[in-house]
């Protein structure tokens, strides 16, 4: 069924929280944190914003000799990487406003606005990254290859094409297809990509890049976490949207997501970076979608993958105190990021 964008000024709206819905609500749009229905989205903002931070203030100095002592297939799968973040970022900074316009709950409405303003930060970061690290021709090739690398262009396009279907037909089908995207990009593309650095950070090299990658994946693991709340409750909401043949559906979205990133992650280590073979490789996303699935009450795809083939990442990118579960998380258990001297801003 077709569904309309929110509209923008509706005094006819519904105040009351009980009326609230995902999709398909008749929102007022105002925000009132102390009238929410979602009350985990509320908490959600709060997380999201005391985990603020600002690239530049992350030394990389060091990073910039590192990178030139890389062997050529670090320094390759160092570029591929940040070619892909690069775009995925991108992406989701100018396609999350289109999935807002449809979302008529003002206080998860909140959340995918700081979302949106996080994935601009991550962008921000890896210009700030190409500036210090490598020279400008590099950059240049690196600003390039998400539509010169065949390998690179094809994984783009398929994640595009699926937001694209719904900015076409907006419907309600499509919006939770959407709704399944983000969830998968948030909480699969993004991991070949991180446990690569991670790989490097762990042999003592390019130790900036991997603080800057901590801070996005911490900023990354509230957007699957919001996602799996949107999800789970629109599901609650819309029973009858999830037939057997439409969940069967968004499985097959997962299986398709976890072989293009086992290929993407096989192709751009071509199994020269210490600690991560592409047997390894495989396991992990395997691992990891099955946990994803998990999340969203979905049968897993990989029920022979049950032991985390890495479990140093998990310490590895728990080394700032990043909660791997929004909701497995006490409320008070945050803290502030990091403190900032607003004067010299
Ligand atoms: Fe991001
Ligand atoms: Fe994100």
């Amino acid at each position: 069924m077709e569904i309309h964008k929110k509209k923008l000024f509706n005094e006819l709206g519904d105040r009351d929280w009980g009326k609230r819905r995902i999709i398909g609500g008749n929102t007022t749009n105002l925000i009132e944190l102390n009238n929410v229905k979602y009350d985990w989205a509320t908490r959600m903002y709060r997380t999201m914003m005391n985990n603020f931070w600002i690239p530049e203030e992350v030394p990389l100095a060091q990073d910039a000799k590192d990178y030139k002592n890389l062997s050529s297939a670090e320094r390759q799968s160092y570029d591929k990487i940040i070619s892909f973040l690069i775009f995925l970022d991108s992406l989701q900074t100018t396609n999350l406003p289109n999935i807002n316009d449809f979302i008529t709950a003002p206080e998860v409405n909140l959340c995918i606005t700081v979302q949106t303003f996080q994935e601009a930060v991550h962008s921000q970061s890896y210009s700030y990254i190409l500036d210090s690290v490598c020279s400008a021709d590099v950059r240049d090739q690196i600003y390039n290859q998400w539509r010169e690398d065949q390998h690179l262009l094809k994984r783009n396009r398929f994640i595009t094409d699926l937001y694209e279907r719904f900015i076409e037909q907006p419907t309600e089908e499509n919006l939770l297809r959407t709704i399944m995207a983000n969830y998968i990009l948030e909480g699969i593309y993004f991991y070949s990509g991180f446990s690569f650095f991670y790989c490097l950070g762990r042999q003592g090299k390019m130790l900036g890049t991997v603080s800057v990658i901590k801070y996005i994946q911490r900023d990354e693991l509230t957007h699957l976490s919001l996602f799996q709340g949107i999800m789970r409750e629109v599901r609650k909401e819309n029973p009858h949207l999830f037939t057997p043949q439409f969940t069967e559906e968004l499985r097959g979205m997962m299986r398709t997501a976890v072989e293009h990133e086992i290929s993407w992650g096989q192709y751009i280590t071509q199994n020269q970076i210490e600690g991560l073979s592409d047997e390894i490789i495989e396991l992990y996303i395997k691992y990891l979608s099955n946990q994803r699935m998990q999340k969203l009450g979905f049968e897993v795809l990989y029920p022979e993958v049950t032991e985390h083939p890495m479990k140093w990442v998990e310490s590895f990118s728990n080394m700032n105190g990043i909660k791997t579960d929004f909701f497995e998380q006490k409320v008070t258990t945050y803290s502030k990021s990091a403190n900032l001297n607003w004067d010299e801003l």
